[in-house]
Order: structure tokens, then sequence, then C-alpha cells
């Protein structure tokens, strides 16, 4: 599996961490910075992975700022990309399961490397469950594509 990440300065440390769990789980990791702790704008970044996503040209995606929220607001601007902000297990797992959640994004300043570890885990062994949440995620595509056509 082919996997993009990518932070800001308040995700670079947690970043870091997560790549090497990554690693660990044998995935080919494509790190689209930021490469310290330097201040710098999260769109900059989470724009980076989300294109890979977007194109399909990575799998899946992991993106995390302070709080996460900057980076979904960013993410879900992209066509095909369902970001979830999963701060605990249960959110992760759900994220798959009922809404095939195709980007991960964590909040650096509120969880800890081993939380991370679990979540970062559960999110990619989940399966998406299908059925009746494929029919709510295709009505997502479509609002997506009136929005495109209508030049919005
Ligand atoms: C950076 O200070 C912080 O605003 C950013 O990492 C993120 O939390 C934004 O949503």
């Amino acid at each position: 599996m082919k996997i993009a990440i990518g932070s800001d300065h308040a995700g670079f440390g947690l970043k870091e961490e997560v790549i090497t769990i990554l690693k660990g789980l044998s995935l080919e990791v494509t790190d689209c910075g930021t490469d310290n702790t330097e201040s710098v704008d999260y769109p900059d970044f989470g724009e980076k992975v989300s294109k890979l996503v977007s194109a399909g040209q990575v799998d899946k995606g992991i993106l995390i700022c302070g709080t996460g929220i900057g980076m979904s607001m960013v993410a879900n601007k992209f066509p095909n990309v369902r970001a979830a902000l999963c701060n605990d297990l249960f959110c992760a797992k759900m994220s798959r399961l009922h809404n095939d959640a195709n980007i991960l994004v964590l909040g650096g300043r509120l969880i800890g490397k081993d939380l991370a570890a679990e979540i970062v885990r559960t999110w990619l062994s989940t399966q998406f469950e299908g059925s009746r949440h494929l029919r709510r995620l295709e009505k997502i595509k479509i609002i997506e594509d009136i929005l495109k056509s209508n030049g919005k």
C-alpha cells in the first residue's frame, strides 16, 4: 500500500513517529513535509498529500497539524478525498467502516505517540463495510460533481 503523509510544524514531531510506524508495517511512504519545527502554513502541506490521494497516486494519506482541524478543512476541498479527523480509536474505526475515509487526520497537540500508533494501526486495518454506507458516499460524490459542474 502506498501512503502519503504531511504535517505543519505543530504536527512535525508526531509525523516522524507515525512514519516509523508506517515503515514498520512495510508500507511505501511518501513524506510530503514539513521537515522541521519552523513555523509553516498547514494548507501548503495539506494540499500536497490531498492532491496525491485525489489523483489516485497513493492509496491513502495521513495529515497532522496542531488540532487536526485546519488539515481536515483543506483535505476535504479535494475531489475524491474523504478526510476524517480521528483523535480517538472509535472514530478511527468508524471512519473506515462507515465513511471509507482515505485520509486520516490527527491533532499533534492533542494525542501522544502511543495513542497515535493505535489509531493509525486501527485505521489501516479496518475495511469499509459498504452496503448502505456506499449509497451515502455516492450521494456525497453527486454533491461534489454538481458543485464541480456549476464551477463552484
Ligand atoms: C498552528 O499553530 C495551528 O494553528 C495548526 O497546526 C492547526 O492546529 C490548525 O488547525
